[in-house]
Parts: C-alpha cells; structure tokens; sequence
C-alpha cells in the first residue's frame, strides 16, 4: 500500500512507531495516536480509566505530552443501561484530569459490543522524539511496569482470581505512563516503546527487527505480577499469548533453563503496560533509582548486543 507523503510527517505509516508524529514549526510537532477496546475489566468506572491511561500511553512513549483528547464510544444503547455510559465517560474523564489533557469531543455509534477509548494529540520538540529505533551497543532497557496483566485477565473472565489481585492489576493498568515519561526526560534516553498487545518479546522485537542489533533480555530480572506466575502454570494463558509467540518466536532464542510459565508471561499481551526505556548504560542505575522513587515497580531488564543482529536473547 503506498501512503501519502509530507516533508514534515516524521513518523508515519510505514514507521510503525507507538504514533504519528508531524512538525508543525522547528520548534514543536504534534503526535497524534487512537486506541479502544472492549472492557476489560467489570467496573464501568475502572474500564474508563485503563481505556484512557491505554491510549494516553503512545504519546508518552514517543516522549512527549498529551494536551487533548477525543472519545470514542460504542454501545448497545437498547440492550445497556446508560448510566453504565457515563461511568465509563466520568473514568476516562477522570484520569485526562490526572495527565491535565482536555476533552475537546469525540464520536458515538450504537453497536451491540461496547467498546471505549481516546484519540490522543500530544506535543513534542521534533529533536526530542523517541522512536523504537536509535538503539546503541551496550545501552540498558527498563520496564517500568510489572508484566502479566492478559493472564491475570484471563483468570479474572475464568472467575479464579482474588479480590485482591483483581484491584492490583486494575490500578496497575490505570496508572499512567507520565510520571516515567517525565523522569526519562532528564536522561540520555535513546529509544522508548510501551508494553501493550503484543507483550513484552513482541516490543522488543519491533526495537530489533532489521536493525544491526540484538537484545538481550534476563529474565530473572523482569517485573512479573506474582499471580500470573502461578495462573500461567494453571494453562490461564489468553489466546494472544500464543499468537504473539507465533508471531516472533523465528526471532528469539530462549534458553531451555527459562521456565515454560515464565515464557508464556513473556509472550502475554498487555493492557495498558508499562515503558521500555533503552538508555545509555551509565545512566541505567540512576534512572532506575528515579523511577522507583516515584514508587514504580521498575527494573533493568536487558542490554542492546552488536550480535546476533536482529535477534532477541532470552537467559
Ligand atoms: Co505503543
Ligand atoms: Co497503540
Ligand atoms: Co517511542
């Protein structure tokens, strides 16, 4: 497919970066990015939320800061309440109010599934955009949210999840991605993406395909949610996972001493993930330390390799 070109689309279509990214002067561009899903989760108010702080996150992965929003809503109007509606508007509301974005309008069609989310505008120096690309040799990646959040759904649509790991994992897709966007930008960040449907190997893996790259990911050091461990054992492992692992599996070596549950995780789409930071190894540390100040649960997860190019290590 052939798509319009402009000398100041800077990221488009073929990039297939976390959004679109234009120029309007040499001083500002604007990134623009869309997403909504059916709920995921049964409290209308909390799907508002993750459905918003799920479509805020683009922006913040591409460095920058979302300024305003528009809805998108679907739903079965004879069959669903209403009020149901204004829950799932008064959460998304309520989280642009947190990341200070203003609604500005938005769209609604009846359909017989309910679907919410945001079509996002955000601003950014156009030499400050933070691509999946730019990676170099030795920098260190940094995931700033714990994975597992698709399998815990999964057990939570099976009735088999706690009370308690049902409110975990809701905060944890509600919380949004500003606060690390902010800490990053004091650092020599050289690539940046979000975790979302494709789960972590299938993120890292848009950061070294066709590239003079590898990476190499420990997984002893990943963030995983404690349950989804224990889940992924039980074979609560959603249908994505195995579609992502299809998917990218040709790329990735993972070694046979990685537990097979452990694995599932690294494939297991995610709502609403956290960031992965690719940042010059002598600043890992200190951006770790900030991060976790600000009370996430965030680590080193992995390393840029010259070799092999276009391949992901797992240890
Ligand atoms: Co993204
Ligand atoms: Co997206
Ligand atoms: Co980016």
């Amino acid at each position: 497919m052939e798509f319009p070109t402009d000398p100041n689309l800077i990221i488009g279509m073929d990039s297939m970066d976390d959004a679109g990214v234009y120029k309007i002067t040499d001083d500002i561009a604007i990134i623009q990015t869309v997403d909504f899903f059916t709920p995921i989760v049964d409290d209308p108010y909390w799907f508002g939320q993750i459905a918003a702080a799920n479509a805020l996150s683009d922006v913040y992965a591409m460095g920058g800061v979302p300024k305003t929003a528009m809805n998108l809503v679907a739903f079965p109007i004879k069959e669903m309440d209403i009020s149901i509606l204004r829950k799932i508007i008064q959460g998304g509301l309520d989280k642009m109010k947190e990341a200070d974005v203003v609604l500005v309008g938005g769209h609604s069609v009846e359909d017989k599934e309910l679907k919410y989310g945001l079509s996002v505008t955000g601003f950014i120096h156009p030499d400050r955009i933070l691509t999946k690309k730019n990676l170099k040799v030795k920098d260190r990646l940094i995931l700033t949210k714990p994975i597992g959040t698709g399998i815990i759904n999964t057990a939570i649509k099976g009735g088999l999840a706690s009370e308690e790991v049902i409110k975990f994992v809701t905060h944890l897709m509600a919380t949004l991605n500003r606060d690390a966007a902010q800490v990053m930008e004091g650092f020599p960040v050289h690539a940046c993406t979000d975790i979302t449907g494709f789960g972590l190997i299938g993120h890292v893996a848009e950061m070294v395909v066709d590239s003079d790259f590898g990476i190499g990911l420990w997984s002893e050091k990943i963030p995983i949610i404690s349950e989804a461990v224990d889940y992924a054992a039980m074979g609560l492992v959603p249908a994505g996972a195995y579609k992502n692992r299809k998917f990218r599996e040709k790329m990735v070596d993972i070694s046979s001493s990685v537990d097979r549950s452990i694995q599932d995780i690294l494939f297991d789409p995610q709502t609403s993930g956290g960031l992965l930071i690719c940042v010059d190894s002598k600043s890992a540390n200190d951006l770790l330390i900030r991060l976790k100040n600000k009370g996430m649960d965030a680590a080193i997860i992995g390393e840029v390799l010259s070799e092999p190019k276009g391949r992901i290590v797992v240890n």
